[in-house]
């Protein structure tokens, strides 16, 4: 294996890319079929092409099949209070904490991209602290909420919700297009519902407590309320039913099951209340952790997959989280990157010094490169660039929260490869990889399930749990 470098990474000549649609070509569409048909990754897997990769490190791949996505956690105490589909479900999480239950008694738990809290609530169910860090106000919002209000008297959280008067409006946010988004009966009677909620009383810490659950459910049913979908990407769902009167239905009956959660919360899990859970509002590449921590479970934004601003519009500006389009804008590009960023974004990055690389991550670049000049048509021409962010960005969170892990902690990744324009990216071993520059060692890596690549539906990709680990001697 080559040395990494952080230095002088010299970009090669290939930007930016010139596209020519090649002879008897005409359309984007054509080339886009042309070129799944022709590709050599048609009927592929990420199995075959992470071979070279793992003779390198030196390490297998063992099955560990699992139910690893959120949707096992709609029924689940806690975690049903805001369904979000990019987390990774609760069971798999308790998985991870009974694995270990042996060895860190009572573990301090770290989750960097916190999402909605699933790893902090299902710590604080078993009565382990933990702290997360999350840059989507709204989902920090979320998380708080959902692990920091369990001793809300549930009596006054529903005699608060039924108080809500029904007769005073807010207007749905100015930029968005909301007329698109709800019919119009149902958009009246939500913004009766926001007008009502907006109006109750925030003077004492129990109803400003109470009204928090209260805007985190309406949160919650935003989606189910609209005339949308999230499949995982938010879209226009045609012949989507949505009565007139569902925004105080489905918010009552949100309100009602976390009613009964907080009844079970405070009858069985009395102990476990004053247990702290901490969600801060922080970037995690930059965010230094003042606690040193035995666990660090979590799962980051995947290569080239969700955007998890534009998926959460709707929310993050009923909430008042942005004002404007530029606001979610502002916050996209300060995560970890996605393939939605600006482009300005990554015009700086290509031109900034001191980049994490590899030589992996110098082939896979070159490799993409090329490849968007053949095909003559893709979605960005500077994929190259955001490939390569997403691993410097990643590198700088792995060195922060590696600085904070305890020797013998151990830091557990669940992480999804891709296939960018022909090229295999084994995002999972070049995180493990990058694990081992930063001075864990590779103690795992399981595969949870396959997955079909977006782009070429017969080629398999697979999402994995890896396991880095700090030994006891290192500081
Ligand atoms: C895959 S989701 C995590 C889901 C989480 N495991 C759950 O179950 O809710 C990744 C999260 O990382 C957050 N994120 C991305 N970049 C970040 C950064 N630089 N600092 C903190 N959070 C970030 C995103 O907003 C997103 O919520």
């Amino acid at each position: 294996m080559k040395e990494e470098n952080l230095h002088d990474v010299k970009e090669p000549n290939w930007s930016p890319i010139q596209l020519e649609l090649p002879l008897g070509i005409s359309t984007k569409t054509d080339i886009r079929r042309r070129n799944i048909i022709s590709s050599p990754k048609f009927g592929g897997s990420s199995d075959i092409d992470s071979k070279p990769y793992l003779k390198e490190l030196g390490i297998e791949i063992v099955e560990k099949r699992q139910p690893i996505q959120f949707t096992s956690n709609f029924g689940e105490r806690v975690h049903r209070w805001a369904p979000y589909i990019q987390g990774f479900s609760a069971a798999f999480v308790q998985s991870m904490l009974e694995r270990y239950e042996e060895e860190y008694r009572s573990p301090l738990i770290l989750d960097p991209f916190a999402g909605c809290g699933t790893v902090l609530a299902q710590s604080k169910l078993n009565s382990y602290k933990s702290i997360g860090t999350e840059l989507n106000p709204l989902l920090q919002f979320i998380a708080d909420t959902k692990v920091n209000s369990w001793d809300v008297d549930p009596d006054f959280l529903l005699e608060f919700f039924l108080s809500i008067p029904r007769n005073l409006r807010t207007a749905a946010p100015e930029f968005l297009k909301s007329e698109n988004q709800f019919n119009k009966k149902v958009l009246e009677n939500l913004e009766f519902l926001k007008g009502g909620i907006d109006s109750l009383p925030s003077e004492t810490d129990k109803q400003i407590r109470a009204k928090n659950i209260i805007l985190l459910s309406f949160s919650s049913i935003l989606i189910d309320c609209s005339n949308l979908k999230r499949t995982p990407c938010l879209g226009y769902w045609k012949n989507k039913k949505v009565s007139d009167n569902s925004p105080w239905v489905l918010m009552e009956r949100k309100i009602r099951d976390i009613y009964s959660d907080l009844k079970v919360l405070q009858e069985k899990f009395k102990k476990n209340i004053s247990v702290k859970s901490e969600v801060i509002l922080a970037d995690a590449m930059e965010y230094s952790h003042r606690t040193n921590f035995d666990l660090i479970i979590t799962s980051p934004p995947y290569m080239n997959g969700l955007d998890y601003v534009m998926n959460y519009k709707l929310e993050m500006a009923w909430l008042g989280f942005t004002k404007e389009a530029k606001d979610a804008k502002r916050i996209k590009d300060s995560l970890v990157v996605c393939d939605n960023v600006s482009k300005g974004l990554i015009r700086t990055f290509a031109q900034s010094n001191n980049k994490y690389t590899n030589d992996w991550l110098e082939e896979i670049k070159s490799g993409i490169a090329k490849n968007i000049q053949r095909r003559g048509n893709y979605r960005r021409n500077d994929m190259p660039y955001i490939v390569h962010k997403y691993f410097d960005d990643m590198y700088k969170v792995m060195k922060r929260v590696i600085e904070s892990l305890k020797p013998g902690g151990r830091f557990i990744l669940v992480i999804g490869d891709s296939l960018i324009a022909d090229v295999y990216i084994p995002t999972d071993l070049l995180l493990a990889r990058i694990g081992t520059k930063l001075g864990l060692d590779i103690e795992k890596v399981e595969k949870a399930r396959d997955r079909r690549s977006g782009q070429i539906r017969n080629y398999r990709l697979r999402e994995t749990i890896v396991t880095l680990k700090k030994a006891k001697h290192k500081v």
